[in-house]
Parts: structure tokens; sequence; C-alpha cells
């Protein structure tokens, strides 16, 4: 074992490359390492794996980056072929991120657990195989697809903050069979295309944050104005008035944060019944206005589904027209579902709907939030 120079992580030996920090302790021998067995060049090994790492800090493109950490593993192992595979969104397959040899592979989705890759994936260790057909865990299918025989692999696992991102594998050693010192100099590469896997996920999060959110507010205020007879901007006013109703029922600073957020978008379903085909959603184009009106909750419901940092704002689009009473829509969601906070939403869309709290009607909301709106209305 071996600690991390940056983070202090103990690193098993056949690490090396930090799953923590990221940071690599590459240079420090693992204990028990024989010298060089003569088939790899290992100093071409240390300096093609610096200058990746170099390229990381700087990369603008981690594709063109992960097929030079595949070409180089490739390289430094004597190895046919090599695949980066990584783990699919649902946690359940893995496919081929980078791949050389037939496209077919990146179509490819293989199950954890089933063949060298998915039983590396699913155990969280590395593996040796010089002779996959004999191995039990092996699954040809692969083999079948492409045309090509795999004769020996060495896999490792990818992972970073202790999250399974991927396997790295190198394919048929072009001589002998692959060895543990193969292996450990695999985690070195792997670590490497861990952390630019990370990084990349971590950029794409942020611009998906950022983009989607801005986007987002901004189409949604010049929107508003259709087909709901609400004056146009009426949700910034409400993104006014929402954090004040928050703490008037005494909320936590974070949660009138989310209000005023809420607010801001609640009414997006109208891009979206706008602009159907921007976000993939199949509309009539024939529907009148009624039947659209009562559908933007539903459709702005829909269009953040995939956003994982809007994800707690579903419910305040979803409910902003559904009442304590069963009045409003739509229908299907329960009024035992309906929160205090998603009512601050919908009782400030009743305001500007209706113009004048006098018309609103009590009996739709819970006694504590029509008083709220009392407070802060009036003086
Ligand atoms: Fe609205
Ligand atoms: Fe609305």
């Amino acid at each position: 074992m071996d600690n991390c120079k940056e983070c202090g992580k103990i690193i098993l030996s056949d690490y090396r490359f930090c799953p923590r920090c990221g940071l690599s302790i590459f240079g420090d021998a693992p204990k028990g390492r024989d010298s060089n067995d003569g088939n790899e060049p290992e100093g071409d090994a240390a300096s093609r794996f610096f200058s990746l790492a170099r390229e990381l800090s700087e990369a603008a493109n981690i594709d063109a980056l992960l097929k030079k950490i595949g070409g180089a593993i490739e390289e430094i192992l004597c190895a046919e072929r090599s695949s980066i595979l990584l783990l699919d969104e649902t946690g359940e397959n893995l496919y081929f991120k980078t791949a050389t040899g037939e496209d077919i592979l990146k179509t490819l989705r293989l199950p954890i657990g089933k063949g060298i890759a998915g039983w590396i994936a699913q155990h969280r260790e590395s593996l040796l195989v010089n002779d996959p057909y004999s191995d039990e865990r092996f699954s040809p299918e692969t083999d079948k697809k492409t045309g090509f025989r795999t004769k020996s692999i060495a896999g490792v696992p990818m992972i970073f903050n202790s999250r399974l991102i991927g396997v790295c594998e190198a394919i048929n050693k072009k001589s002998g069979d692959f060895t543990e010192r193969d292996i450990e100099t695999l985690c070195g590469f792997s670590g490497l295309a861990a952390v630019s896997i990370a990084n990349l996920q971590l950029r794409a999060d942020q611009k998906n944050l950022y983009s989607n959110l801005i986007e987002f507010i901004v189409m949604a205020a010049d929107s508003l104005s259709r087909p709901e007879p609400s004056p146009r901007g009426h949700a910034w006013e409400m993104a006014r008035m929402a954090p004040l109703m928050g703490k008037e029922l005494g909320m936590p600073l974070h949660t009138q944060q989310l209000l005023q957020r809420a607010a801001l978008i609640h009414d997006i379903g109208f891009l979206g019944l706008e602009y159907p085909e921007l976000i993939g959603i199949n509309i009539d184009r024939k529907l009148n206005n009624d039947a659209r009106y009562r559908l933007h909750t539903v459709v702005g419901s829909e269009m953040i589904k995939g956003i994982k940092v809007m994800k707690e704002l579903r419910p305040f689009i979803s409910c902003h027209h559904r009442y304590r009473n069963g009045e409003g829509f739509p229908e299907k969601i329960s009024p035992e579902t309906i929160t205090l906070e998603t009512e601050i939403i919908a009782i400030l869309e009743d305001l500007m709907l209706k113009g004048d709290k006098a018309a609103i009607d009590p009996g739709r909301y819970t006694g504590e939030v029509f008083e709220a709106l009392n407070k802060i209305t009036s003086g």
C-alpha cells in the first residue's frame, strides 16, 4: 500500500493513480514490484503518462484525449487493441467510449456482470485473462459481432471518488501474455482516463445547469403572455413575491430561494407548447387555447424532467393550477400532495390571473397561505 501525496488516501498496490483526488502517485514504485520484464519500455510509459496528464489539465477535447490514452495503452502494453468503456446512466450497462477496431462496438451495450468487462465492473477488481475462450466469465458475443478474435485481455476498473466510472482494457498482447505488471501500468492510464471523464461529466453538469437554467428562464419570461391571461413578465413579479411569502411563513432561506426559482419558471410549459419540436414533444397543433392552457403544467414538468439540478422545481410547475379544494388541473394530481410551498406559487398565479386578491377563493388554499398573501400585499 501507498499513500497519495496530495490527499493522503491509502492506495492499494494495483493503483498508480489516486482514485479519490485523482492526482498521480506515479513515480513511487509500488511495493513488491520486480524489475522491468523487458516487454514494455518503462521510461516511455512514465513520459507518455506525464505528457497525457499535462494535456488533461488543458484539454478542450476530452474525446481526443481519451483516444490518445487508448493509443498509449496499446503502445506501452504492446496490445493490438484497447477500449475504454463507461457505465451508462442506468448504472446497469457498459458502453464503448473509445475502442480501436470495429465501429459496431460503439453501438453495443454490455450488461454489468456479463463478460470480462462486466465482471471487472461488478467486482471493481482488475483481471488478467490470457486464454479467454476457456474462461467462463468471457462472453464471445462481441467477437461474433466484430469478427475479431480475442486472445488475451488485461482490464481494470475506472474509479473516481469511490464511484465506478467504467472499465479500461488492453486486448491481445502482441507477444506472450499480459502480466501483473501490465495491470499496474494499465491502472495508471485508467486513472488518467477516469479523471478525464469525471472532469468531462462535471463540466457537462455545470454547463447543463447554467445554460438550461438561464435559457429556460429567459425564454420562459418571453413566452408568458400567451395563452394565459396574465401580464407579460408576471413571472418576475411572482419571483419578487414568492420569497416574501416564504419568509412570512417562517420558511428557511434556501426554501425562499427555491420559491424564487420556481416562480420564475412556473409557466415554462407555454414555451414547450409553442415550440414542441425544439424539445421533442408531440403536441397536436390544432389544440384550442383552453386545451393548451390546461396542458402547460404537464408540459413544463416534462421539459425539465431530464435536468438533474431542476428536479426540485417540478412539483411547482405541476401543481401551480391545482388547489386544496379539488379544483384546478391537472386532475390526476391529488390535492393531498399539494404542499405549502407549491401553494405559494399557486396563490400568486391566482393573484396574477385575477388581478385582485379579493377575487381569490380562500377555499382553494390553507388558511396560513391565504393570510400570508394578505400580509405581504397590504400596506
Ligand atoms: Fe403564470
Ligand atoms: Fe400557469
